[in-house]
């Protein structure tokens, strides 16, 4: 499907809540409780805190847009932004989702072309990612576009905890 890539502006800070808090619950809404669910929307995708995200100059948002639809987003974080400390020269994928109905069209594979560009264009060594180990679609979307297993790290969603894959694609020279 074909869709335009836009920075996600302060302006756009409506939209920008609604994509996060629509897209995890759709991911993870099967898999936990609602109070884990509630507690975490209200604490990560709130207008504050993603305002204070988008603020920082070593995140960048983009949103999916088809026509004037948001359907899909990308958060990118180099530097100290990113949620490790391991990966200095490298860029993280810290969160690539596509509206349920829009999966499936090609629209994360140009997400994920987009990040990679961006990290060839800051001359990042690779581009890495922490997805949910049951998170078995979406690994596997990685895994056929270059990223390898590398290792496993832990992640709190409400009262429990978790376990994610980090996930790596070197880039070439
Ligand atoms: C994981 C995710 C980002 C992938 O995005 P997507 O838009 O569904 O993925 P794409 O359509 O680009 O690619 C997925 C599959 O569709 C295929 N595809 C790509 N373009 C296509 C097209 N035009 N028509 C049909 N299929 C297409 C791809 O080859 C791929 O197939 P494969 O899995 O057999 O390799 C998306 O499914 C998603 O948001 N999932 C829920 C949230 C999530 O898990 N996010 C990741 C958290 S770490």
């Amino acid at each position: 499907m074909k869709i335009k890539i836009k920075t996600v502006q302060v302006t756009d800070i409506d939209k920008l809540v609604e994509i996060s808090r629509q897209t995890f619950v759709d991911t993870f809404g099967m898999q936990n409780t609602a109070a884990d669910l509630k507690r975490y929307l209200a604490n990560h995708f709130n207008e504050i805190k993603l305002k204070k995200e988008l603020a920082n100059p070593d995140s960048q948002f983009y949103f999916a847009e088809s026509g004037s639809r948001v359907v899909g987003y990308l958060k990118i974080n180099v530097a100290a932004a990113q949620t490790e400390p391991d990966y200095p020269h490298a860029l993280e994928i810290q969160r690539i989702y596509v509206v349920e109905e829009y999966q499936q069209l090609g629209v994360g594979q140009q997400l994920l072309d987009w990040a990679i560009k961006k990290a060839v264009q800051l001359k990042k060594t690779a581009v890495w990612l922490g997805v949910w180990e049951h998170n078995l679609l979406a690994q596997q979307f990685y895994l056929q576009a270059g990223f390898l297993r590398t290792q496993k790290h832990i992640f709190t969603l409400g009262n429990s905890v978790q376990s994610d894959w980090i996930m790596t694609k070197i880039l070439e020279e």
